[in-house]
């Protein structure tokens, strides 16, 4: 079976990173100085990125970069910051693109309800929550440059969303309206976020998914509600144009 693109790209980057001999000893600069830390993330990002309206909501504008490789290494050599995550806030994933389309275009899923983007990166599904009509939105992703990205595109996009850098998945989650973009390429987070996703919908909440197919997405608990062709870049996907579901979960064990 094919490898999923987003795991190969994730593991390629991985792999020609250790290539490299690069270290990934030194303390975390957060640790030390949390405030200049983001304001050095602020600047780079700033300097590093475009603003560009999003291929399928091109209502909504991001900061966007053309290529992963070299803005990954950039972002340790230029803030002396290594063991970084790979740079997913820096595109609007295909997952993403297709549930934020949709939640547009439907904005009944979330208007007036208080709403969790889960795995935001860029925030790009949240930011399409609050313009579709969501009374509260927290973007919640594990990555503080993803939440340094998140405010600037939601201040770029006047969407007023919180967002969070704990890791939410051993919680359960109080909104009335998750969502999930492009999340399931990994197999310890997919495990993890499946339990959370079964206790947010038996505490109530509304839970749809964006995703293309990723190797761990749990089909058998999803029902389909729309696809799209999502563009996409070469730099990320196996594809120009990506085939990409919404999905709603259910409750079938
Ligand atoms: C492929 S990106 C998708 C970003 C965005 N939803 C989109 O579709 O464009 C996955 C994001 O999930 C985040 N992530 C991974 N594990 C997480 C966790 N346990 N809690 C929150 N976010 C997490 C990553 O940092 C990354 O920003």
């Amino acid at each position: 079976m094919a490898r999923d693109p987003a795991a190969r790209w994730l593991e390629g980057l991985m792999g020609m990173a250790s290539a490299e001999g690069v270290s990934r000893q030194t303390p975390h600069p957060d640790r030390r100085h949390p405030v200049s830390a983001d304001a050095a993330r602020l600047a780079f990002i700033r300097a590093n990125t475009s603003l560009r309206p999003v291929p399928l909501c091109p209502e909504i504008a991001l900061h966007v970069a053309d290529e992963a490789f070299d803005l990954w290494f950039r972002t340790e050599e230029e803030l002396a910051e290594d063991g970084l995550p790979p740079p997913f806030w820096a595109f609007a994933w295909a997952g993403g693109q297709a549930l934020a389309r949709y939640v547009l275009d439907h904005p009944g899923t979330v208007a007036g309800r208080t709403v969790l983007d889960l795995g935001t990166g860029s925030g790009l599904v949240g930011v399409a929550a609050r313009r579709a009509g969501a009374r509260q939105v927290t973007a919640a992703d594990t990555d503080p440059w993803a939440a340094t990205a998140c405010r600037l595109n939601a201040e770029a996009n006047a969407a007023e969303v919180n967002i969070v850098t704990e890791d939410l998945l051993d919680t359960t989650p109080q909104a009335e309206t998750v969502l999930i973009g492009d999340l399931f390429y990994d197999r310890d987070v997919a495990g993890r976020l499946m339990a959370f996703l079964d206790r947010a919908a038996a505490a109530g909440s509304d839970v749809l998914i964006g995703d293309p197919g990723r190797t761990y997405l749990p089909k058998a608990r999803l029902d389909q509600l729309a696809e799209f062709g999502v563009p996409t870049t070469r730099a990320l996907e196996d594809a120009e144009i990506k085939r990409t579901a919404v999905w709603r979960m259910t409750d079938r064990a």
